[in-house]
């Protein structure tokens, strides 16, 4: 457990495939003493600050919640509230909070905020979301995928829809745990090639398959897990009607569904779009595990801060 100790969460990337392993072991044991009602203050007298600068309901409730079920307490800060709002930089923003607190969750849009916030933090910093990577997320996932199909390595997995933030991090972590990855995306709108070196060189050490295509009928073919999100994530609202058409085709809908396996799993990070990304019949449907999926962050976020904090 020593190695994990004052380390960020940032990427899963920076985590090989056994501790990403293992924190998915401590989440499941952690959920399940919640389950029995046996409490766990590891982190008792320790404190989580929170900064988000974009809304949030699952990352928030769950880090807070979490924080408190681990003995500890959480603070929200709403960068409109905080001075980093009027200006203060994200590197003396760090450097006082560090001094007063034991762990530093953000959510924001820059990536490169989140990795200035913890070169200049001397406390571990989790990446609650960027316009980059949602790892907390795909922690939370790859337990719901472990419970559900009872093992992770040499399934496939499709997403459908628009490489973000929650892609791009299924990619990296998808291919550590030996995953066949498989991403329909039109063109345009297709995973950067620094997240497909990383998520190609991963996945030829995992023995496993990382793959784009157009068409998402074909991607869906065999799957164990459908997964998509929102084809117009935070920040990119004004674009909203302009994806609506060019992402008209790439929807969970019965026909894709229909492809996969007969036992395939059904997944979104939430909130969702009915009648955009998934279809309501194929969300409220009895394939799609959203709301154990949205449950499992927190235990994913409980594991993260009490291996790292
Ligand atoms: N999936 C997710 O991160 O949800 P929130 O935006 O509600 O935190
Ligand atoms: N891709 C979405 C995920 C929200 C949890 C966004 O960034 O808005």
């Amino acid at each position: 457990k020593g190695k994990f100790k004052g380390r960020d969460f940032i990427t899963l990337n920076a985590f090989t495939a056994e501790e990403i392993s293992y924190m998915v072991d401590v989440a499941m044991e952690l959920k399940a003493d919640r389950n029995a009602g046996i409490p766990h203050p590891v982190l008792q007298g320790k404190v989580l600050a929170m900064i988000f600068t974009k809304s949030s309901t699952r990352t928030r409730v769950a880090f807070e919640a979490g924080i408190y079920q681990l003995g500890g307490s959480g603070m929200f800060l709403s960068a409109r509230d905080i001075q980093l709002g009027r200006g203060e930089p994200i590197q003396d923003t760090a450097r006082v909070l560090s001094r007063m607190v034991d762990g530093i969750m953000i959510r924001t849009f820059s990536h490169q905020e989140v990795l200035d916030l913890a070169e200049h933090s001397s406390v571990p910093v989790i990446n609650g979301l960027s316009d980059f990577l949602h790892p907390t997320q795909i922690l939370a996932d790859l337990l719901t995928i472990k419970e559900t199909k009872g093992k992770i390595q040499g399934l496939k997995l499709t997403y459908i829809g628009d490489s973000n933030n929650v892609a791009n991090s299924l990619l990296l972590g998808g291919s550590k745990m030996g995953m066949n990855i498989v991403i329909a995306s039109p063109q345009g709108y297709q995973p950067v090639p620094e997240i497909m070196d990383l998520a190609w060189k991963n996945a030829s050490l995992s023995r496993s398959t990382v793959q784009i295509v157009e068409d998402p009928v074909a991607a869906a073919r065999g799957a164990d897990i459908l997964y998509t999100d929102v084809w117009a994530s935070m920040g990119q609202e004004e674009q909203s009607e302009i994806r609506k058409k060019i992402f008209a085709p790439y929807q969970i809908n019965d026909e894709v569904l229909g492809a996969a396996h007969p036992e395939a799993i059904v997944m979104h990070c939430l909130p969702a779009h009915r009648g955009e990304e998934i279809t309501d019949k194929v969300i409220e449907g009895p394939q799609s595990v959203v709301f154990q999926e949205a449950e499992n962050r927190l235990h994913a976020h409980k594991a993260i801060m009490a291996l790292v904090m």
